[in-house]
């Protein structure tokens, strides 16, 4: 080996995981990792998850055997429905190409890997120049930029958050798109993004989807948290429907990296699928990408994990356990409002210097709560409270028992 091999830091979200799991302390408080937290502060199984879990353990075909190398048919065709919508005329058209992934990071990886060999930007071959550039919003979930990077697919960034204004760039954003070569990636966050938790409006939208139609890009959408935003999977969908349904865009093709992970809460199964959505219907250019995505999972995990896919292959198929489903994220994205509302309450009754109310006005798992690094560095340390050194604060970490002294210990660093 050599002896120049460079220690890495531990991952910013994984490490702050650990040092919470070491923290001795009692009263300590984990807003870091994204994972839904119930009012006791605990991990949560969804009753649909448990209801489906007893179906599938008890059939008569029930084993562990290979599953396809392209995932779950049941699983992966229901889950292009769950996106799209189920009247989508892009499945109806035959349009859509989908492979089951290791949740939306192996999504991201698997696009990542296909875009580097096989995406023609404008006036380029495909394979023989540069792989596209993927723009990423600036800022974004701190992974993205190492999927792309180690696979070899360049990033850069594109201006989404407005910290004076505590709200989106929207002239920014466009800008970037427009000035950004031709046949570039955008990757869109298709709702409750991660980290502001600030997502564009229907009407913002359609401009930032104009943009990128307009200049020849294609959108990449990340949808990590759909029904975590609104608590509808239909409302949380709009942008992607939006941008593959609407008539008015033109693109090379639409990817769609789609995660289960957080609304089943299924996070350590690995449940997700990549789909692309072509701009027309060609059998032969569909049955080549297929192939091409199963060759990157053969040779990379050989088939993907079967139990989290059955589990919600059987909740997406079956009538009653998809409306516990809809339920469970009515559930979990009402007890994550009511926390924003509580902590933004108990700052504003303690008089907490600065404002404090993008809090409501952001959704999803996130708040980018506006506490500068040393902040977040003092909370931790003082406090046993613990987050990212940005000031994304994960909302379900907070519960009726600890969201007060959260805010009490927020005041006295905003204070110091
Ligand atoms: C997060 O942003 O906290 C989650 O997506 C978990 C992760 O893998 O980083």
């Amino acid at each position: 080996y050599s002896s120049t091999i460079a220690q890495l830091p531990p991952d910013p979200m994984f490490g702050l995981k650990a040092r919470y799991q070491k923290d001795p302390r009692d009263k300590k408080v984990d807003l870091g990792i994204g994972a839904y937290r119930d009012d006791s502060g605990k991990p949560w199984i969804l009753p649909s998850v448990r209801l489906a879990e007893n179906l599938v353990q008890n059939a008569t075909d029930y084993n562990h055997e290979y599953l396809p190398i392209g995932g779950l048919p049941a699983f992966t065709a229901a889950a292009a429905k769950v996106i799209l919508g189920k009247d989508s005329p892009a499945i109806a058209e035959h349009r859509v190409v989908s492979t089951q992934s290791l949740s939306g990071t192996g999504a991201l990886h698997l696009a990542g890997e296909f875009l580097r060999d096989h995406y023609k930007s404008a006036g380029e071959t495909a394979g023989e120049t540069a792989p596209p550039l993927v723009y990423c919003s600036n800022p974004t979930w701190g992974n993205h930029f190492q999927v792309f990077g180690i696979v070899g697919v360049p990033t850069a960034k594109y201006p989404y958050w407005d910290d004076a204004s505590k709200s989106l760039d929207l002239e920014g954003f466009l800008k970037s798109i427009r000035e950004a070569p031709a046949g570039s990636v955008f990757l869109l966050h298709a709702t409750a993004h991660n980290p502001t938790g600030m997502d564009p409006t229907p009407e913002q939208w359609k401009k930032i989807l104009k943009a990128i139609s307009d200049h020849g890009h294609l959108p990449l959408f990340d949808s990590a948290y759909q029904g975590f935003s609104s608590g509808s999977l239909e409302k949380d969908a709009w942008a992607v429907r939006e941008g593959v349904h609407n008539k008015e865009y033109s693109f090379p093709g639409v990817l769609i990296c789609q995660s289960f992970a957080k609304n089943v809460g299924m996070y350590g199964e690995r449940v997700g699928a990549v789909h692309l959505v072509l701009p027309e219907h060609d059998a032969t250019l569909n049955s080549a990408i297929t192939s091409q995505l199963a060759k990157i999972v053969r040779s990379e995990i050989s088939n993907p994990p079967g139990y989290g896919a059955k589990v919600v292959s059987k909740i997406l198929t079956t009538p009653e356990l998809y409306k516990q489903w809809e339920q469970d994220l009515i559930t979990m994205s009402s007890r994550i409002s009511s926390m924003r509302e509580q902590l933004v309450q108990e700052l504003e009754r303690l008089n907490t210097p600065g404002s404090w109310r993008h809090i409501t006005r952001q959704q999803g798992m996130f708040s980018f709560t506006g506490l500068t690094p040393p902040q977040v560095a003092q909370l931790e340390k003082d406090y046993g409270i613990y987050l990212l050194p940005s000031g994304r604060a994960s909302i379900a970490g907070l519960n009726p028992s600890n969201v007060n002294l959260v805010a009490q210990a927020i005041d006295k660093v905003v204070r110091n």
